[in-house]
């Protein structure tokens, strides 16, 4: 098994280039499934994740090949696989990642029926679909569920001037949606939208394909399908990751050192970048890049993580393991999952003193994290380890790095490149 081994105590001080976004690239390469043309795609991360949705939508029909580093080429090679009439999303495929429940919207586009396996819980929460689900009733879809898989049926027109209310602003529900309606010619409004980068990145994909989308990025899309989408290739280049963003400019913080990101779009870090500034932390923006310089003590901040342009859950682990070295204390409230506290455990086994009451942990600094054996339960809370690991005394040793595999394209390059003394042993 894959572990990292790091020594912490070095300051990381230099320039580092941020990949495109994981969370944009799942749905716009998902999208893809909506058009027989060529889209070639720019600024795809090389991830598990990614190497994920490509094998989902290779099976729904679709050829992909690396051009280069980090440019995918996207063709029609065949047809997606039916059984009985309904084209399946298998388990095997759908149960290695939840965000692959969004080819349900895609194929819908396409097909009157539909069987998505659930994806099923994981670490940080039961991560119901329920709002996917009332959504697509509304819009005229039958459904039910068998032997694991919903299995959707299109059987009647979307009603005219649609209105879609969402009980809470689900970034994959979303997107799902959003796929779906791409091929319907009317106007359909969706309120408490989510209103996340990866949100708009994905409408401007569709975007590109021909169909019409307004409000992106606010809390009320309205979306107006298309039957017949452009006829020509497309070329879209994906976002910056802001959480890969967000993780290194608080390794800078967390190592009291100084980074210059290059390719990000500061605009999406606007929450964290103020919360971090008024902890004492020099940060600076221009077009696609974000200095960070730490030059004095910080103080300890309260966060709470809700949906953008609020603090994202995606950087909680991160900011937590930060806080932890820092003199005074503070509450973080975490909003968004239900069990997405689970670094905690470990975070103590470094010398940590957190204290959690239910969603809430309250963060008392101490004077040097220390060194241990800890082991990774989710993507994010790895990056939060890792960035304990980095400040920490003494020799960490981090295993079921596999999560972070998921998320971060290169970590241990761009750490060392930076300084950090991180390497992945095999053992
Ligand atoms: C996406 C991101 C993930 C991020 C999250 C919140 C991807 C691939 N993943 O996940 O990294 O942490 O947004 O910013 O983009 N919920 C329901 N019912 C539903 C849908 C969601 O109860 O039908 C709940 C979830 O269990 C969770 C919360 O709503 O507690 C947020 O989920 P959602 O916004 O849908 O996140 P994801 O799209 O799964």
């Amino acid at each position: 098994m894959e572990k990292y081994i790091i020594e912490g105590g070095y300051k990381l001080h230099g320039k580092v280039s941020i990949s495109g976004s994981k969370n944009a690239s799942l749905p716009i390469l998902i999208a893809t499934l909506l058009t027989d043309n060529k889209v070639i795609l720019h600024n795809v991360p090389k991830l598990k994740d990614v190497d994920t949705t490509i094998s989902i939508i290779e099976f729904l029909g679709k050829k992909v090949v690396w051009k280069d580093e980090s440019t995918l080429v996207v063709t029609q090679s065949g047809t997606a696989y039916k059984e009985k009439g309904f084209v399946v999303a298998p388990y095997e495929l759908i149960k290695k990642m939840r965000a692959s429940f969004l080819v349900s919207g895609a194929l819908l586009a396409n097909y009157n029926k539909v069987k998505t396996a659930l994806p099923g819980g994981c670490a940080i929460g039961v991560r119901p679909v329920d709002i996917h689900i009332k959504a697509f009733e509304q819009l005229g879809i039958e459904h039910y569920i068998e032997s694991g898989y919903e299995v959707f049926i299109k059987k009647k027109r979307v009603p005219k001037n649609s209105v879609i209310k969402f009980r809470y602003p689900s970034v994959g529900a979303t997107e799902n949606i959003l796929m779906f309606l791409s091929k319907i010619p009317q106007q359909v409004t969706i309120l408490n939208a989510a209103c996340e980068p990866e949100v708009v990145d994905l409408a401007n994909f569709l975007k590109k394909l021909g169909v019409q989308i307004e409000g992106a990025g606010s809390r009320t899309i309205k979306i107006v399908g298309c039957k017949k989408f452009t006829s020509s290739d497309i070329e879209y280049t994906v976002i910056p990751d802001r959480i890969e963003a967000g993780t290194f400019i608080i390794a800078a913080a967390i190592t009291k050192g100084e980074i210059e990101l290059n390719n990000v779009e500061p605009q999406h870090l606007t929450f964290v970048i103020n919360k971090l500034r008024k902890s004492g932390l020099v940060i600076e923006t221009e077009n696609n890049k974000i200095y960070v310089l730490w030059k004095k003590s910080l103080k300890p901040q309260n966060i709470t993580t809700r949906p953008y342009p609020y603090f994202p859950t995606d950087l909680q682990a991160q900011y937590m393991a930060l806080m932890c070295t820092l003199k005074g204390s503070c509450v973080i409230k975490e909003t968004v999952f239900e069990n997405r506290f689970l670094h905690v455990g470990e975070l103590l086994r470094m010398g940590a003193n957190i204290v959690v009451e239910g969603r809430k942990a309250i963060v008392f600094g101490v004077e040097k994290l220390k060194s241990a054996e800890v082991m990774v339960s989710d993507l994010r809370a790895g990056a939060g380890l890792v960035l304990a690991a980095l400040a920490a005394e003494g020799v960490s040793k981090i295993s079921h790095i596999y999560h972070l595999d998921r998320g971060y394209e290169k970590l241990e390059e761009k750490i060392s490149l930076l300084g950090g003394k991180i390497k992945r042993i095999d053992e």
